[in-house]
């Protein structure tokens, strides 16, 4: 189900909460909304997901406009959807299977069939025969994976996960957002996936819009941004993110005053011996690595570039000639 934003705006008293926000968001993909806390997420969510009406603009799910609609259609549009949340929202006093099968009985689908789908989607999450356990005995993963069945029981066409994996470790987030991405595959669902993590827009999103203050700063294919960010706000993103990835390997904790970054098979050239016989450049490198972004190869390198700055200019436009992207760090890396 392909959705469609025009103009989107919601004000809270003074403060413009969603300020004119347009967006495609195409079917059978994950897409991802990122941005600051405060920056709006979650309103926009809610406009989306027609839990709240916006000040102004419409929301469109294929061709239907559905922000405008009258109460019993609305109802009949938000079975297409599915959420899951940061902290789970499951009913405590009913156990996994019986939160599984809670929407199905608000349809009043018949026992048998609730019955037999609620197998399948315990199977489906990877919990097959944990039916019978309380919520409270589940971990955090294990009660995401309930929650995403519930979402999924009336098979709806879009599922909103607002900061869903936000409340888990690293090892359990990559677990979460791989099954994510495959009930998405098997499904052809549309993912909207609201996240101020940038490891869940590279592992999971196929396309990502950036949010600040109400408004998209930068919108794109993921690898694509990873290799040009635009924004400031996506840049810093990007490089809290490289900071702490385990790939790209730092050496020397002071100096670095450019970041290049490679991509695809341009990792495996020597771009840099060539340039350094060409200019007659030094290159000092602080941090090198590889990041991977939805399939694609990005080396990282952070370097010093000498032995002067004319040389280094030189260096630096020979290097972008050959593809690479080079960008001043940013302090603070
Ligand atoms: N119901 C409300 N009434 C008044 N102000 C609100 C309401 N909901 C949100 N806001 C304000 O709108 C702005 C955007 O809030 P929102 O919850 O959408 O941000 P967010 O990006 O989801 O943040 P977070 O990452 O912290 O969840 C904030 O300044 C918030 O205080
Ligand atoms: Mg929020």
């Amino acid at each position: 189900m392909q959705i469609t934003l025009k103009n989107l705006k919601r004000n809270y008293a003074s403060l413009h909460a969603v300020d004119g926000v347009s967006l495609d968001i195409p079917s059978n993909t994950v897409y991802g909304i990122i941005g600051r806390s405060g920056a709006g997420k979650s309103t926009l969510v809610r406009l989306i997901s027609m839990l709240e009406k916006p000040d102004q603009g419409e929301v469109y799910y294929g061709d239907k406009r559905v922000d405008n609609l009258p109460k019993d259609e609305l109802i009949q549009e938000r079975r297409k959807i599915g959420m899951i949340f940061q902290n789970f929202n499951l009913f405590a006093s009913r156990n996994a299977e019986e939160n599984i099968a809670y929407p199905m009985e608000i349809c009043h689908m018949d026992k048998e069939h609730i019955k037999k789908r609620t197998e399948e989607l315990l199977a489906l999450v990877g919990l097959e025969g944990r039916g019978k356990a309380p919520v409270s005995t589940l971990s955090g993963g294990q009660k995401q994976r309930v929650a995403i069945a519930r979402a999924l029981a009336v098979e709806p066409q879009i599922l909103f996960c607002d900061e869903a994996t936000s409340a888990l470790d690293p090892q359990t987030t990559r677990a979460i957002l791989a099954l994510i991405k495959e009930i998405q595959k098997k499904m052809n669902l549309t993912v909207v996936m609201i996240t101020h993590q940038m490891e869940v827009v590279r592992d999971a999103c196929d396309r990502v819009a950036v949010l600040d203050a109400g408004k998209i700063v930068e919108e794109g294919i993921v690898s694509d941004i990873f290799e040009r960010p635009q924004s400031p706000v996506t840049k810093e993103f990007i490089s809290a993110l490289t900071t702490v990835h385990d790939s790209v390997v730092r050496w020397s904790e002071d100096g670095g005053h450019y970041t290049l970054r490679f991509r695809g098979t341009k990792t495996g050239d020597p771009i840099i011996s060539s340039v350094t016989l060409k200019t007659g450049a030094v290159f000092n490198i602080r941090a090198a690595g590889v990041q991977e972004v939805d399939g694609t190869e990005i080396g990282v390198m952070i370097t010093d570039i000498g032995p002067d700055k004319q040389i280094a200019a030189e260096a630096i436009k020979a290097l972008r000639n050959e593809g690479v992207v080079v960008e001043e760090t940013e302090e603070g890396f």
